[in-house]
């Protein structure tokens, strides 16, 4: 039976046939550059006989904790009745997470990645028009976030990328700051400010929500986590996608004061980290032997390239995250030779102030051997490329 349409409505809607309009979108959407999901899944798809590096996201290079299967295996094994929504606050995860970062529960938010903690506090406390402070380059996403709020971003650059730059982020601190978004370390300078640093941000500025993204800091081993019982303006954003290896089942989770948990609580949505993404995250918390041998491979890792790249005459930096950067003169053409290769980066040419970069994500020592050997038959085919 077809929808009766009041007369006004149907006047209304053989119009809009006639003359194809099509719903507007949102006045802050519309002005959004979308982030650019680069992966390069498809490619690595059509070259299934070759082993892939897949450099380009930062994830992790290997799989995650074998407990993490057996967990997924275990509970589909079991007969878990799949019709019923997630628990909404997995105890079993809380109680993980609350001994790993060493907070209450009330301090914990779990979210689906962290990209979602990040939009749940831009939707939670933005206005249109709202200052949001960034220091830049930064992590792309956000800009998303924010700019989907209405926000008007106030980017904030250094003179020296490479470095951090208290100063100018202060000095671009105003009254009417909502927001100040920091990555720490950063993505994808590597960029890392201190605790004494982070402290006295927070302090300049307690009406002003400061999020620090930690989404490597297993990585670099230093963590705000345990200000947010002293700074009510503080909320520290973590993901399961990066050393736990998990990022495919989406999970990650927020540290805030539990006052500004239960702000948050409002827009959050109970459903939205599915039964798998708990288990396995449990699964993973269970095994910090094999997360911290991890990391120590992505450290000795990151120093053997860095010291090959240098060998070979090229500009590289290691950075306290799991990737490192490294700086030609072509970067188009430097990782179209790596992709012959079957290794993806990520050319960060196009951001301010990165010209010339390009990222690449590291894991075990073994993969890095076999890398650098791709890597020198790039460098021997026209190392004058690359030179800087
Ligand atoms: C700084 C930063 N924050 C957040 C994310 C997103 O992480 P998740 O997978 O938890 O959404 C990334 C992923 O690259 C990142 O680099």
């Amino acid at each position: 039976m077809s929808a009766i349409l009041h007369p006004v409505l149907s006047t209304a809607a053989e119009r809009a046939r006639r003359e194809r309009t099509v719903p507007e979108v949102n006045e802050a959407v519309k002005s959004i550059k979308p982030y650019v999901a680069t992966s390069s899944l498809d490619k690595i798809a059509q070259r299934p006989e070759d082993v892939a590096y897949k450099l380009d996201w930062n994830e992790s290079t290997i799989a995650p904790s074998p407990r993490v299967r057996e967990a997924l295996a275990g509970l589909l094994a079991g007969g878990h009745p799949l019709n019923w929504y997630p628990e909404q606050r997995n105890q079993k995860l809380m109680s993980a997470l609350s001994a790993y970062t060493g907070l209450d529960a009330e301090s914990i938010l779990v979210t689906n990645g962290s990209d979602d903690a990040l939009e749940l506090v831009c939707k939670t406390f933005l206005n249109n028009d709202d200052e949001v402070i960034v220091p830049s380059p930064t992590y792309t996403h956000f800009l998303v976030f924010a700019g989907a709020m209405g926000a008007k971003l106030i980017r904030v650059y250094n003179d020296e990328p490479m470095s951090p730059n208290l100063k100018m982020i202060l000095q671009a601190l105003t009254y009417d700051s909502k927001l100040l978004y920091l990555v720490n370390p950063n993505n994808p300078t590597g960029v890392m400010y201190t605790e004494e640093q982070i402290r006295l941000i927070l302090e300049t500025a307690p009406h002003t929500v400061v999020i620090v993204d930690e989404a490597y800091y297993e990585f670099a081993g230093t963590s705000m986590a345990h200000l947010v019982n002293e700074y009510e303006n503080l909320v520290v954003t973590r993901t399961f996608s990066k050393s736990f290896g998990i990022a495919g089942l989406r999970i990650g989770y927020l540290l805030a004061s539990p006052r500004l948990v239960v702000e948050l609580t409002r827009l959050h949505n109970p459903k939205s980290v599915n039964l798998f993404a708990q288990v396995a995250a449990e699964a993973a918390l269970s095994d910090l032997e094999y997360l911290h041998r991890y990391v120590d491979q992505v450290t000795q890792s990151k120093r053997i390239l860095v010291d090959f790249l240098r060998s070979r005459g090229v500009h590289a930096l290691e950075t306290p995250a799991n990737y490192v950067l490294v700086r030609v003169h072509d970067t188009r053409r430097f990782c179209q030779l790596l992709e012959d290769e079957n290794v993806y980066v990520r050319d960060r040419n196009e951001i301010p102030q990165m010209k010339g970069f390009i990222r690449m994500s590291v894991g075990t020592v073994e993969q890095t051997h076999e890398i650098i050997a791709r890597m020198e038959r790039v460098l021997d085919r026209d190392f004058s490329l690359y030179a800087i």
